[in-house]
């Protein structure tokens, strides 16, 4: 998609401006009725639905099979505007398609029923597909239904063998993988043919250039007679690593990790077909060994068998999760020929157990920016025993494969238009693309974005407030999102975000950060002026709990305040830096894409209103999702993306910040609200 593509359809609904505001006004207000935000990819026919970009809904997908049984059911929970297809995509619900996502193949019909009665809007392609009686029982092309409330999804089972899958952001890969099976039908040998078993095997493969693992050789004689000659060769790249009796070449699979620091997720990837069969994740063992990557790499420095344990506890971590996935999807992990890792840069060295401590102090160097080709069995995976792990390349020692892989999945080197990536984490990592030039930098960002350091900080797990929204006027003032609609417990980062935004936008901070005074709230706000308080001597906001017992009481102090400063001055720093360097100004960008498990879930409007990202209609800011597992699973789909990855890191310049002698005043200039 180039900066000329057409819109068709966007703000043609209800009196809603098609225009948005001047690059550099920055928007007035976030109210849906000024602003949407878009998708990844543009939809031909596709409504834009009224959201502001906060909150969650949830999506109850129920699958069917070729009966019209129901085989499963999954709930995932996404950020409003999503599609439904981006939303099954991401969470391992494959729905047929043969255009990614494009609105153009009419394949991928789902019947959607919303939980609060209001029914999906109908597109122009709706209309072509389906009869009237189908549309009313709910019947909508997937990648044109924008989830903006909760719904209910059932999705028929797949249909169509594709040639191409969807991943990424909409991305679509030819199906490619570097594991192919061949069934082959061998003339058996005489005396007056006495080729070997490989040659003659090989021979049937002569479009291929293989070289033989041991582990096929040790099995050919056998296999090869047991089945009469009827054999399926199994490839990975350009090696034979098995022959299986009689035709197996509709089981063939694969895992893609997204090896994070806090939380890893597997996918179980289908390579026939390219669609998930399995999607789940789990805390990263080596969580004992502290929350961030500095203090795992301290804990190597300090512990000679610190490094040991840490490269069990990876490798635990995905053995554990290697088995959940194929339990689930009741598939035999002797099936699973090949994995993909995207792994920072520490992550990748602990899990291949390379020593990490140069990673951690200057002048910060790899080990190698291009790790090797691994059996999984060396890493402590039980999976086919030539299963091969390919780890994606990293950039750099805090751009490491993990970005590589969001990348390649958001399509930054292809995408024409000025685009600035931000994976927000401990370590915050930053990408700016204007369409010809790629420029990258890291931003020590801190722990108070994952809960760290924040009073009643926490994960974004059961309890914990993800969002706030605050209205003086209302009678409950202060409303709070939290997850697993429990009592509230704690406050995660996204929830620290919208706090801190609404209090700024309240009045209640000022543009320094600081509380105002209690008189001056009182006179201002006197509905929520007792909310702000005191323990000890330090100011505190209570967000949910009793007013008068604060320290019982989910609150955001003075201090919480402080670190979020911190945090969102170090990356728009980097940010800024990047632009700069590009010669390019902040309304140049034409898009904001928020990866990694907390960017995705981050409220547009508040990252705008406190700064951490440039002041953009909301619109041109959007949820991205687990790009880092969506790159590690296009790699596993298609070897000429895979190779993409290498290309990427040679086009991609990395800007070390910590070097610049104006980095400081620059940080202190973006510390305002
Ligand atoms: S029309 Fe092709 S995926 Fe929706």
């Amino acid at each position: 998609m180039d900066r000329g593509a057409p819109r068709p359809d966007r703000g043609s609904r209800r009196g809603v401006s098609d225009t948005e505001p001047a690059p550099g006004e920055g928007p007035a207000d976030f109210s849906p009725e000024t602003y949407r935000r878009e998708g990844l990819i543009e939809r031909p026919g596709a409504e834009q639905s009224d959201h502001d970009g906060t909150g969650r809904v949830d999506l109850a997908f129920t699958l069917l099979d070729l009966g019209g049984q129901e085989t499963a059911r999954r709930s995932v929970r996404v950020p409003p505007g999503v599609s439904v297809f981006d939303a099954a995509s991401w969470n391992g619900v494959a729905i047929d398609s043969t255009c990614g996502g494009h609105g153009t193949c009419r394949k991928c019909k789902v019947q959607v029923a919303p939980r609060n009665g209001v029914a999906a809007a109908i597109t122009r392609h709706d209309v072509r597909t389906f009869s009237a009686s189908e549309i009313d029982k709910g019947w909508r092309l997937a990648c044109l239904v924008q989830a903006t409330g909760d719904l209910g999804v059932t999705v028929p089972a797949l249909t169509t063998r594709p040639k191409a899958a969807t991943v990424g952001v909409g991305r679509q890969v030819i199906l490619r993988p570097a594991i192919q099976k061949r069934y082959v039908e061998l003339a058996e040998p005489s005396l007056q043919d006495q080729q070997t078993d490989l040659d003659r095997l090989l021979a049937a493969m002569d479009d291929l250039e293989l070289t033989a693992d041991l582990h096929a050789l040790r099995r050919l004689p056998t296999v090869l007679r047991a089945a009469d000659f009827k054999v399926t060769a199994v490839i990975v790249d350009t090696a034979l690593v098995d022959v299986e009796p009689g035709d197996t070449t509709g089981s063939a699979y694969a895992i893609a990790f997204d090896l994070g620091t806090t939380t890893v997720v597997a996918t179980l990837l289908d390579v026939t077909t390219g669609t998930p069969v399995a999607v789940t994740s789990m805390l990263n063992k080596q969580q004992p060994f502290g929350g961030d990557v500095i203090s795992r790499i301290s804990a190597t420095m300090m512990d000679p068998d610190a490094l040991g344990r840490l490269q069990t506890a990876a490798a635990a971590t995905l053995a554990e999760l290697a088995e959940q996935v194929c339990r689930e999807a009741e598939v035999d992990p002797a099936d699973v020929y090949e994995v993909a890792v995207a792994g920072n840069a520490t992550m990748t060295a602990l899990l291949l157990g390379i020593d990490p401590e140069p990673l951690g102090v200057a002048p910060f160097v790899m080990s190698t920016t291009l790790p090797p080709t691994v059996l999984a069995s060396e890493i402590g995976l039980v999976l086919h025993p030539q299963a091969r792990v390919a780890l994606f390349p990293a950039l750099g020692a805090y751009v490491g494969g993990d970005i590589v892989a969001g990348m390649l999945a958001t399509g930054m080197d292809r995408d024409k238009r000025t685009r600035l990536f931000i994976d927000i984490g401990t370590n915050c990592e930053i990408v700016v693309s204007n369409g010809d030039t790629i420029v990258s930098t890291a931003a020590p960002a801190g722990p108070a974005f994952e809960g760290g350091a924040i009073r009643c900080g926490m994960r974004a797990a059961d309890g914990a407030i993800e969002v706030v929204k605050i209205d003086p006027g209302a009678d409950a003032p202060v409303e709070l999102g939290v997850i697993g609609d429990v009592e509230a417990r704690g406050l995660c980062g996204s929830g620290l975000v919208d706090a801190v935004s609404e209090l700024v936008r309240h009045g209640v901070l000022d543009s320094s950060g600081r509380f105002v005074p209690d008189e001056q709230l009182a006179e201002m706000l006197p509905a929520i002026a007792p909310r702000l308080t005191r323990i000890g001597q330090e100011r505190v906001f209570v967000l949910a709990g009793p007013v008068d017992e604060p320290d019982q009481a989910v609150v955001l102090s003075q201090r919480d305040v402080r670190e979020l400063q911190f945090a969102k001055a170090a990356i728009s720093t980097g940010w800024t830096l990047l632009l700069e360097q590009l010669g390019l100004k902040h309304d140049d960008v034409q898009q904001v894409l928020l990866a990694g498990s907390f960017g995705s879930y981050l409220s547009p409007s508040s990252a705008v209103r406190i700064g951490l990202v440039p002041t953009l209609p909301v619109l041109r800011i959007v949820s991205a999702g687990n790009v880092a597992g969506e790159g590690a699973k296009m790699a596993l789909l298609s070897l000429r993306e895979r190779a993409g990855a290498v290309t990427l890191c040679e086009e991609v310049a990395y800007v070390e910040l910590s070097d610049r002698s104006d980095f400081n005043d620059r940080f202190v200039e973006q510390l305002a609200f």
